[in-house]
């Protein structure tokens, strides 16, 4: 899918028609925002991605930004950001100070900005959030599935990595082999991987099937979950990521598709 399809077919706000106000996204940092003061809605389009001081004053000029239904012609315009709902060549957005968002990540797509053999992730997100700066919170392999999330708040980003946070993250995989007991017990017990210092352990480790299993991690290392089936004797064939702390992935969001995360989505990060 590419990222012109991706804009169309993602809903951007949870939009009722002259609705004033939004709920269902978290509209500010969940570490909970000031009060905004009123801006011009030339600045409100320019922090959310939509180009340069000049660029924002020419959607304007030209009519393609209405407000409440309407065009509107005044750049300068000054409006209450907060809960403001506008929109773009007839796309909704709702006004937020920080971007959080779950992305279903599809399987043959890279994490990176600068992708080697394949398309990146950041083709499937929409230009303004791309202007924003929006990253990847961590990486997963190209041909991992499953829970990715994006954020421009750097302090959430540290906080959903950092080792010290331990956030657990949940893995399905297939594996080549037959899972034995062994191998089970050599998962949580720890696992000596080339280049650490100190076995490695699962924190969870659930057979789901003979070749199934529910693995939970805190660590967030390259090839992390690989890594360490195949150092405990078996071989990764499929790897889904279905959770991360007590976010998990929302069943009804296909893969290439994401959404914003709500404040309650936020809460189960903390
Ligand atoms: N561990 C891996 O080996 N790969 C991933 O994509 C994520 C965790």
């Amino acid at each position: 899918m590419g990222g012109q399809e991706a804009y169309c077919c993602t809903c951007l706000v949870d939009y009722q028609p002259f609705a004033t106000t939004f709920s269902g996204a978290a509209a500010s940092s969940p570490s909970g925002g000031a009060p905004i003061d009123p801006m011009q809605l030339e600045r409100i389009l320019r922090s959310q991605g939509f180009g340069s001081r000049a660029e924002c004053r020419a959607l304007v000029l030209a009519g393609r930004v209405s407000l409440g239904g309407q065009p509107v012609d005044d750049p300068d315009l000054e409006i209450d950001p907060d809960g403001l709902i506008f929109s773009v060549d007839g796309e909704h957005w709702a006004y937020r100070t920080q971007v959080y968002l779950a992305m279903h990540k599809p399987a043959g797509y890279e994490c990176s900005r600068q992708p080697q053999h394949h398309p990146s992730v950041y083709t499937l997100l929409p230009r303004p959030l791309l202007l924003r700066n929006t990253q990847a919170v961590g990486r997963l392999d190209v041909d991992t599935t499953g829970l990715l999330l994006f954020s421009d708040d750097g302090q959430f980003i540290h906080r959903c990595t950092a080792p010290k946070r331990a956030l657990c993250k949940v893995y399905e995989i297939g594996t080549r082999h037959p899972l034995t007991a062994d191998q089970l017990a050599a998962l949580l017990d720890g696992v000596q991987l080339h280049g650490e210092a100190a076995p490695l352990c699962a924190t969870a480790c659930e057979q789901l099937a003979p070749c199934q299993l529910r693995l939970s991690v805190t660590l967030g290392k390259y090839h992390l979950v690989k890594r360490m089936v195949a150092a405990a004797g078996n071989r990764v064939e499929t790897l889904h990521r279905s959770a991360i702390g007590g976010l998990t992935l929302p069943a009804d969001l296909p893969p290439g598709e994401w959404r914003w995360l709500s404040a309650a989505d936020l809460e189960r990060l903390a």
